[in-house]
């Protein structure tokens, strides 16, 4: 039996999300059809609509589908700060900085400290006048900080500044609430939390301008152009009800196996280094370490061959062999943001699995370290 640990990267679709999704990936489901056929369709859709919404507190018709929080992230940035003032960190996700850097006409990058952590009042005194968009992710995947995000909202109120979040790895890991959150635009993503990939949603809120970028159809309010994939979105609203449901259970399990981990770790191996938060908020499922001497990408091979997933870090930065731009943020250097392990738990993990890999680590460690100094 294989043991996951990356559900940061993507989740196992769930038994319930996979049933739910069946009867829509067979029959005719176009909800733009005015027939009966289009009316299932559009029921389905809105049905899903409203649990995806209810995840984190707003109104279903505020819900943009999209094909995943890497093009809910695009919209957002695209649809309300192109030829503008951006202002964003350090660690966001690749579709966050590479298109804030392709958009915006000024962009600021806010630092982050060793741990990963945004600082709120820094964000808010690197706007200025131009700014029209601050874009600051709620959980980072990779090293499972949480940014200050309510607190950098009540900072800008009044200013005319829009607040985007990436909630994608947040999002059925965290309570989320939009008006909580004070946030204007946020990102989510059905694959990391137990829908299928190619799915996600832009939530906007009320009276929020957009452009939309994909154009030639009213489907999503005008938004987003496109017949909606039906089967999709429906696994993404099972999955969204399945994870609120269970959110307090699941966050609490999984605190527990990555304590249970990060004991076990530094116990069993020598030097072990955390990168993350040592303490405050932090994303429940996520542990990031380093083992010096030990090549991130040797380590990765050999839990891999003795049957354990783990990741280097974002799943689109891994086989580049890049060193990890979350890791240089923080400032570690090139050899040391090479060798970050990233273990993300979920609801399918086990105490059993984790101490199999406590029992396992040492001596996989000790190898690469002899094959580092080899
Ligand atoms: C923070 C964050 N944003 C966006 C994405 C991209 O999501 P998707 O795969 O749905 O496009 C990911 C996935 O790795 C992520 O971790």
């Amino acid at each position: 039996m294989r043991i996951y640990l990356d559900h940061n990267a993507t989740a196992p679709l769930g038994l319930e999300v996979r049933e739910a999704m069946l009867p829509f990936l067979g029959p005719p489901a176009n909800p733009s059809s005015a027939h009966r056929e289009g009316a299932r369709a559009r029921s389905a859709l809105e049905t899903a609509r409203a649990e995806v919404a209810a995840l984190v507190g707003a109104a279903p018709a505020e819900i943009v589908f999209t094909s995943g929080a890497t093009e809910a992230n695009n919209l957002a940035l695209r649809g309300t700060a192109a030829g503008l003032g951006i202002v964003t960190t350090a660690i966001e996700h690749a579709s966050v900085l590479e298109t804030a850097r392709a958009v915006g006409a000024r962009l600021t990058v806010v630092p982050v400290d060793r741990e990963g952590r945004v600082d709120a009042g820094q964000v808010v005194a690197a706007c200025d006048a131009a700014t029209r968009l601050v874009s600051v992710g709620l959980a980072n995947g990779e090293v499972g900080s949480l940014a200050p995000v309510a607190a950098i909202t009540a900072g800008l109120r009044g200013n005319g500044v829009l607040v985007h979040s990436d909630a994608a790895q947040a999002a059925g890991r965290l309570p989320l609430d939009v008006a909580a959150l004070g946030v204007d635009l946020l990102s989510l993503s059905a694959h990391k939390l137990g829908g299928p990939a190619g799915i996600g949603a832009l939530w906007v809120r009320r009276g929020v301008e957009l452009a939309a970028q994909t154009t030639g159809g009213s489907q999503e309010r005008g938004r987003r152009a496109g017949t909606e994939n039906v089967a999709a979105i429906v696994g993404f609203g099972v999955a969204a009800a399945r994870a609120r449901a269970e959110l307090a259970a699941n966050a609490a399990a999984a605190a527990r196996l990555v304590e249970r981990l990060w004991t076990g770790l530094r116990t069993h191996v020598p030097g072990v280094v955390l990168n993350g938060p040592a303490d405050g908020p932090r994303l429940p499922n996520t542990l990031n370490v380093s083992f010096p001497g030990a090549a991130g990408e040797s380590l990765l091979v050999l839990l891999d061959l003795a049957g354990v997933a783990v990741s280097l870090g974002s799943a689109c930065a891994a086989g580049a062999a890049e060193p990890s731009h979350v890791l240089l943020a923080m400032g570690r250097d090139r050899d040391a943001a090479r060798s970050g392990v990233r273990f993300s738990v979920g609801p399918s993990t086990t105490a059993g699995d984790i101490d199999r890999v406590l029992e396992l680590l040492p001596a996989l460690v000790a190898q690469a370290r002899g094959e580092a100094a080899a």
